[in-house]
C-alpha cells in the first residue's frame, strides 16, 4: 500500500519521480481551460474521500480539481459531519471509506489519527496536514523552487519563525532532496526535538539569511495553536518578519515563499508577498499539479 504520510517516510528516488511527473503533468495542461480533462484520465472510475477536521482553501479546491481533471470523482467530507466527529473511531471510519472509495485525503490534528486512518484503510491514505507536518505543501515548494532556479541540491533554505509543521516537513525534505536548512527563530518555538540534525539553527535573522537561495515563513499562529498564545507569539516573533530589509541579506535572486493563507505584516510584509522574489502563488498553484502527480503514485495509475 503505497501511502503519501510524510516526506521522510517516502524513499528519495520515489519523491523525484513524483516532482518530475508534476512537472510533465503541469506542462501537458499548459494553455488549457482549468476544467478541461487531461489527455490521459488515470483516475478514470475513481472516488476519492477528501476529509476535512480543519478549514482549508488551497488543499481543498487543489485536490478537488486535480481528482476531476484526471477523470476521478470526489467527495469532500468535513469531519465534524461524519460520524467521525461524534465519537466514531478512526479505524472503523478507515475499514468503513476502504469499501466505498479509492483513495483518501485526510487534513487533521493529531498525527495518530492520520497513521491509524492509514493503518486501517485497504486504500492509499494522503496526508493533507496535520499538527505535526505538511508534506504536499514541501512538494509544491521544491517544484516551485526548481522551475524558477534549478536543481535544489545543495541550496540554502532559510526558514524565519516558527518552528511548526510546516517547518517540519521542510527538516524531512532537506534529507531527502539533499538542500541546507536554517531555522532562525526564538527558542521557545524551536521545532520539536525529533528533527534534530536536519537544520542548524542561527538566532540572528540577519546572519541567518546572508547568502539564501530561498527564505520562507509561515504564520505565526497556526490552526491548532490556542487562541490565548496569540499575542506571546507575536512578542517571540516579531523580530523574525521577513521584510525588505531581511531579503536584502539573501541572494539578488533569493526566492521567497509562504504555503499561505498568510498575515500580512505579520511574518511578512506585501513588499516582500508582492515583490520580485515572490513565488507564493506559484506554489499554490503547483499544489495542484504536485498532488496529481502524489495520487497517481498511491494509486499506480
Ligand atoms: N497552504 C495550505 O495548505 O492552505 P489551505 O489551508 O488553504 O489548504
Ligand atoms: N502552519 C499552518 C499551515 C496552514 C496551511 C497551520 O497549521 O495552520
Amino acid at each position: 500500500m503505497k501511502h503519501f504520510l510524510d516526506i521522510d517516510q517516502t524513499d528519495p528516488a520515489e519523491l523525484r519521480g513524483i516532482i518530475d511527473a508534476a512537472a510533465r503533468m503541469k506542462t501537458a495542461r499548459n494553455g488549457r481551460p482549468r476544467g478541461a480533462p487531461d489527455d490521459d484520465q488515470p483516475l478514470k472510475d475513481h472516488m476519492v474521500a477528501l476529509i476535512f477536521e480543519k478549514p482549508s482553501t488551497r488543499t481543498r479546491v487543489s485536490f478537488d480539481v486535480g481528482v476531476r481533471q484526471m477523470g476521478g470523482q470526489t467527495m469532500v467530507l468535513s469531519g465534524a459531519d461524519m460520524q467521525l466527529g461524534h465519537g466514531e473511531t478512526i479505524a472503523d471510519t478507515a475499514r468503513v471509506l476502504s469499501r466505498y472509495v479509492d483513495l483518501i485525503m485526510i487534513r487533521t490534528f493529531e498525527e495518530q489519527t492520520l497513521l491509524d486512518m492509514a493503518e486501517y484503510a485497504s486504500v492509499p491514505v494522503i496526508n493533507g496536514l496535520t499538527n505535526r507536518s505538511h508534506p504536499c505543501q514541501i512538494m509544491a515548494d521544491v517544484m516551485t523552487f526548481e522551475e524558477h532556479n534549478g536543481p535544489i541540491k545543495g541550496k540554502k533554505v532559510v526558514w524565519s519563525g516558527d518552528g511548526n509543521n510546516v517547518f517540519a516537513s521542510f527538516a524531512h525534505a532537506a534529507k531527502q532532496f539533499d538542500f541546507d536548512l536554517t531555522f532562525t527563530g526564538p527558542p521557545p518555538l524551536d521545532p520539536e526535538g525529533a528533527l534534530a540534525g536536519l537544520y542548524t539553527v542561527e538566532r540572528d535573522p540577519h546572519k541567518a539569511v546572508a547568502g539564501a537561495d530561498l527564505v520562507v515563513t509561515d504564520t505565526w499562529v497556526s490552526m491548532h495553536d490556542p487562541q490565548s498564545a496569540r499575542e506571546r507569539r507575536h512578542n517571540q516573533l516579531r523580530g523574525y518578519q521577513v521584510n525588505d530589509a531581511l531579503m536584502a541579506r539573501a541572494k539578488p535572486d533569493a526566492l521567497f515563499m509562504h504555503c499561505l493563507p498568510a498575515h500580512r505584516e505579520d511574518e511578512a510584509t506585501s513588499s516582500v508577498m508582492d515583490g520580485p522574489n515572490s513565488v507564493i502563488f506559484d506554489e499554490a498553484e503547483n499544489r495542484l499539479h504536485a498532488q496529481k502527480a502524489v495520487m497517481r503514485w498511491c494509486l499506480g495509475t
